[in-house]
């Protein structure tokens, strides 16, 4: 048998049982790793080697270790390590008590290089009496976690200061000190299969699922978003990188645009209600509200009594929200632009526009296309506060202040249960807290 027979059947495989699948691009990857797994086995058929892998753990193990990029380094993103530190961690420990033993989990977390910054981040702040777990589909990655040393590539970025405190030095490698390693636990997860059959212990209050499921296909992403879901406690948050697939396509998460990209939360039953008002078991939240509408199964847009040009022509905006729910950015982007066209005065499609602007990272261009949203209906709210967090991002935080005090004060001059338009539902309570939150983060408190 020559590898090129066994290509497909290996592939039909490694998807069923990992989520991967292979474009073009990476089949050469492919075709090597299922040369050396005939030549592991001894297979002699296409179909013996495909039934081999499929019953033997460690052939499966071997093939899909060669299969995964386990590329990593502390601190990667660290604007997202900082939203962590200043906004999620204090959002759960206000909500949960002083005392709640926080439970955080890297999944996809290749050696180690994301928890173990999870475990360095908590011990910063104090929060050392946390629990991180790390875990990954890849044993031997798992094995080299645990063993906490790494080389400077690693570690590219941080400190000489960062080193000497959390790492030993050995020759060109670094040992992590013991007092954060032992911190971290690891354990063999695969995102395409049930999370606790699988015994991952609980859940979580905040997911990183950072760069695993970039090369899984629609079905898998779709089983993964359920599974992370169903991994997360209530009010629980998850991380993903930008190049990500959306998972709010997949599963009912509330999304939450940051400056750091969109988060995904399980706000679920009451959660999300109490939270609307700010006398409620749930304390302040510090992120903005879903800008994007949250994926199926969907709430109807509640928008009281629109001003007449926000509002879209029905169907157009429709359409539009169907396509960035099933996570086409770009083709919702697309919709936006010519329906926009067609109806150039629609302070709605404009919106939803530069959301998804936004989104594909041009926040110059979102905050152009928010400007004109404002022009067009002055009292949109949410709109006022999509451009101070486009601003903030582009560094403009004198415009990124004026926006935010925009937003607050037509917010404020609604009753407090009353739900603003195009706000997916939120009410002008909750609305306001998060604004006030984003304006102390901006002032660094001062506000
Ligand atoms: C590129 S690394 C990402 C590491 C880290 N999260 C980061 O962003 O720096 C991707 C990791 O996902 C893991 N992975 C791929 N498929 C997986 C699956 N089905 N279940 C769990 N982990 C998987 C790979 O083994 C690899 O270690």
């Amino acid at each position: 048998m020559s590898a090129a027979d066994a290509i497909e059947p290996v592939a039909a495989l490694v998807a069923r049982r990992t989520g991967l699948v292979f474009p073009e691009s990476r089949r050469e990857a492919l075709a090597s790793a299922v040369a050396n797994a005939i030549e592991r086995t001894k297979a002699r058929t296409a179909a013996e080697l495909v039934a081999l892998l499929d019953a033997v753990p460690d052939a499966l193990d071997h093939l899909v270790s060669e299969l995964t990029v386990h590329e990593s380094y502390f601190f990667r993103y660290p604007g997202q390590f900082e939203l962590l530190r200043r906004t999620v961690l204090p959002e759960i420990l206000r909500r949960r008590g002083p005392d709640h033993r926080l439970r955080l989990l890297s999944v996809g977390c290749a050696g180690g290089e994301e928890p173990y910054s999870l475990a360095i981040l908590l011990d910063q702040e104090n929060l050392s009496r946390s629990l991180v777990t790390g875990a990954d589909i890849s044993r031997p990655t798992l094995a080299r976690a645990k063993a906490a040393t790494f080389g400077r590539w690693s570690l590219r970025g941080t400190s000489e200061d960062f080193l000497s405190t959390y790492f030993r030095r050995e020759g060109d490698r670094y040992q992590l000190i013991p007092s954060i390693r032992d911190r971290v636990s690891f354990t063999y997860l695969n995102l395409a299969d049930d999370f606790f059959r699988q015994g991952l212990p609980g859940r979580f209050d905040v997911i990183f699922c950072r760069n695993a499921l970039i090369y899984f296909d629609a079905a898998a992403i779709a089983a993964a978003a359920g599974r992370i879901l169903s991994a997360l406690d209530e009010g629980g948050w998850v991380f993903t990188a930008a190049s990500d697939p959306p998972l709010s396509a997949h599963a009912p998460f509330a999304t939450v645009m940051t400056e750091e990209g969109l988060l995904y939360r399980r706000l679920e039953g009451t959660a999300r209600e109490e939270a609307a008002q700010p006398s409620g078991p749930i304390a302040e939240p510090l992120a903005p509200p879903p800008l994007l509408p949250p994926a199926r199964p969907r709430r109807p847009v509640a928008v009281r009594e629109p001003a007449p040009p926000a509002s879209a022509p029905p169907g157009l905006a429709a359409r539009v929200r169907e396509l960035a729910d099933a996570g086409n950015v770009a083709e919702a982007l697309a919709a936006a632009e010519a329906a926009s066209r067609l109806t150039p005065d629609s302070a709605e499609l404009h919106y939803l526009r530069a959301v998804l602007l936004s989104e594909a990272g041009r926040d110059r261009d979102a905050a152009d296309v928010l400007r004109r949203v404002l022009y067009l209906d002055g009292q949109l709210a949410v709109a006022a506060l999509a451009l101070g967090l486009v601003l903030r991002r582009l560094g403009d935080r004198t415009g990124s202040k004026r926006a935010l005090i925009r937003a607050r004060s037509l917010a404020a001059a609604r009753p407090a249960g009353e739900q603003l338009p195009l706000a997916d539902g939120e009410v002008s309570g909750r609305f306001l807290l998060t604004v006030d939150a984003q304006l102390r983060l901006l002032t660094g408190g001062k506000a």
